[in-house]
């Protein structure tokens, strides 16, 4: 039976269409060829426009002066909260001059000088992972028990968390993420949500009452003690800049690890040669980060009337930002379907682009090429031991099971 573009466009809406990948990307290839802008109206939801082009939401995203991140940063779940509209601000959801002032205080944090500093930190957990496979005994689900850990034992290690917190964290961050998958959801209740989010306000309260009382040379005294206009930064201001780390760390991260471990077992040639020749890993992981696009979208609202391709939005419109779609735009990658561990060059936006350009891109890649560096070495064999299952999500995702079967050395 034939598929409407009304239906196809309303993937964008649909956590389950994020789940089933070969329906989602026929959707999106078709709305980049026939309605790359279609306008989504469904039951539960503010209407918007998608934008499902490459080109046109690079164009979105450099233009800070024509759009806003506020009142509606990204798409939530069309009831309860989300990370997206928690009761605390964070920088997703800022626009000037607030979003320049607070992204000021950790951008120095987030530089690549300073993250190298942790490619020591990042190389040891990545043996200590891959060691965990080996203890596994040859057959593990590769995303619920190693994906899944390493980003956050990286993000702990930056705020300076101790490691003794590090299973609570792992519980928050997963249920407020993950909160439109039943599977990881505390009951898929909207008060469950709340509660998440109370466990880490009160987590992190205490957190910035001890780095003020007792300062130290980490990311999480850094943010307790920044002041903004000259004066403190407020508890709500610091809770967000923590939540904010915390998760967007997290779940991207480990998606893009897991994701990128599914390609490859899915793509046997691309393993093989990315197995003859380790040092290609960087390529490799960039080409992980354009597969998986672990952000599925942010939103922006028009400040004036913009035109997009053929589609007029009024002032007040709000558009949804499309990252898998973009970086599967057949326009802007060559055989834009293929998985190629060789892409080179790779203009992905899985990171986004612009003003909110992700804060952590240099961290996301030093501890994915960390891990692929100790992986792939060490791989004598390695296939899947079932089919992978993927998130349901509005917003952050990739593979929640990865089973697989494997010889380490
Ligand atoms: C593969 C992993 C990751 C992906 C795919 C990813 C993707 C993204 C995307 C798409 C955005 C929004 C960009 C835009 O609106 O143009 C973003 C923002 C952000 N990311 Fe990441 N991210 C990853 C890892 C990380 C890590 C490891 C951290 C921090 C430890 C981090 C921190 C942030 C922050 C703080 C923002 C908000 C920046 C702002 O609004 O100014 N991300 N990320």
């Amino acid at each position: 039976m034939d598929v409407s573009i009304e239906e196809d466009a309303r993937v964008f809406t649909e956590p389950s269409a994020y789940a089933d990948e070969p329906r989602f990307y026929a959707a999106c290839a078709r709305l980049r060829r026939e309605c790359p802008v279609p306008y989504v109206d469904v039951e539960g939801f503010a209407p918007f426009w998608a934008v499902t082009r490459h080109e046109d939401l690079m164009d979105v995203e450099r233009d800070a002066q024509g759009w806003r991140a506020e009142p509606r940063p990204a798409l939530g779940p069309d009831r309860g909260p989300s990370a997206s509209d928690a009761p605390v601000r964070t920088l997703v959801q800022m626009d000037p001059p607030d979003h320049t002032t607070y992204r000021r205080i950790s951008a120095d944090w987030f530089k690549p000088q300073k993250i190298a500093l942790l490619g020591e930190r990042a190389a040891e957990l990545a043996k200590r992972s891959v060691d965990r496979m080996v203890e596994l005994g040859g057959e593990c689900d590769f995303s619920a028990d190693i994906a899944v850990n390493f980003p956050l034992y990286m993000i702990m290690a930056l705020l300076g968390v101790p490691e003794s917190d590090f299973p609570r964290m792992l519980e928050l961050t997963q249920e407020l993420f993950g909160n439109t998958d039943p599977e990881l959801a505390r009951t898929g209740d909207s008060s469950d949500a709340m509660a998440t989010l109370l466990e880490f306000f009160e987590y992190f309260q205490s957190l910035i009452d001890d780095r003020r009382a007792n300062p130290t040379d980490d990311l999480a005294t850094v943010i307790a003690n920044a002041s903004v206009d000259g004066e403190p930064i407020g508890i709500l201001e610091a809770i967000g800049y923590y939540v904010i780390i915390a998760t967007a760390g997290h779940d991207t991260t480990s998606s893009a690890i897991g994701g990128g471990l599914a390609a490859l077992l899915a793509h046997p040639d691309q393993l093989q040669v990315l197995m003859g020749d380790p040092s290609i890993v960087p390529t490799a992981v960039e080409e992980m980060f354009r597969w998986v696009s672990p952000v599925k979208q942010f939103m922006r609202t028009a400040r004036h009337e913009h035109v997009i391709g053929d589609v007029t939005i009024p002032e007040s419109g709000q558009v949804l930002l499309s990252f898998p779609s973009a970086n599967r735009d057949e326009t802007i990658f060559e055989h834009a379907g293929s998985f190629d561990v060789t892409r080179d060059p790779n203009r992905h936006v899985a990171f986004g682009f612009g003003a909110h350009y992700c804060l952590g891109t240099h961290l996301a890649r030093l501890e994915t090429r960390a891990f692929y560096h100790e992986l792939v070495p060490r791989i004598v064999e390695i296939e899947p031991a079932g089919e992978p299952e993927f998130m349901r999500t509005l917003f952050v995702g990739g593979p929640k099971h990865v089973p697989i079967r494997y010889r380490l050395r």
